[in-house]
């Protein structure tokens, strides 16, 4: 992905300010803070107008008005990164504990230099049932309404050249969340790389 010639400026931008790293050399920054944020997913089959809409994927809309992924900062407190996180899981979308993520749900971690932040990420799938009940616990959850204001899922198809997934790319995200997108739905193959591309190449 990150060969694509046709990356724009926003995509650039992001891309020189966040380098991925392996874990193990994440850990050895001293004076970083960390965070760990999740992409929380379903299979969706269910069709808008005869068009699949492929996944459901939570994301939400920020109180700073960015758009990002369910999680946060690891505070001195937790006792390692996947406790951080499900504590902010509980607190941004009142996660279930059957559902807390565990070190197998890891995908990859970036390190942002000019923030000293390390930033860690992580993959979950749920069926589609229990997607919809996460969707429906979360608005009751503690920080409804104050750091999250709500919960969004990404159109992911194309309904015509400028409605959909090619639309929502263009959004404020916080941080490096667009390749935090991007790249899991390029992992998880829910679109196809070239089609992918696509939809990147007005962003
Ligand atoms: P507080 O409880 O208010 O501290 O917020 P938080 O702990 O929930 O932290 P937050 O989710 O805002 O994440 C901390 C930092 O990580 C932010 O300042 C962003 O720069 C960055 N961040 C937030 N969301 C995302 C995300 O989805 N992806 C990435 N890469 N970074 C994010
Ligand atoms: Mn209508
Ligand atoms: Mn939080
Ligand atoms: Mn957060
Ligand atoms: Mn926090
Ligand atoms: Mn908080």
């Amino acid at each position: 992905l990150r060969s694509n010639k046709n990356f724009g400026q926003k995509w650039s931008k992001i891309l020189d300010d966040h380098q991925t790293i392996e874990l193990e050399q994440a850990n050895k920054l001293v004076g970083h803070k960390k965070a760990a944020h999740v992409f929380l997913w379903a299979k969706n089959d269910q069709k808008l107008w005869g068009i699949s809409q492929l996944a459901s994927i939570m994301m939400q809309m920020r109180f700073d008005g960015y758009i990002g992924f369910p999680g946060g900062l690891i505070d001195p407190e937790d006792s390692d990164i996947v406790q951080g996180l499900n504590r902010e899981l509980e607190e941004e979308i009142n996660l279930e504990k059957e559902f807390f993520c565990t070190q197998h749900d890891y995908f990859f971690t970036c390190v942002c230099h000019s923030r000293k932040l390390v930033l860690h990420f992580y993959v979950k799938e749920v069926s589609h049932d229990q997607f919809k009940a996460m969707e429906q616990k979360s608005l009751v959850a503690e920080e409804y309404g104050k750091e999250v204001l709500g919960i969004i899922r990404p159109p992911l198809y194309k309904i015509s050249p400028n409605k959909g997934f090619s639309v929502f790319v263009q959004s404020n995200f916080i941080g490096n969340a667009l390749v935090q997108l991007l790249k899991t739905i390029d992992h998880l193959k829910i679109l196809k790389t070239d089609e992918l591309l696509s939809f990147i190449d007005s962003c």
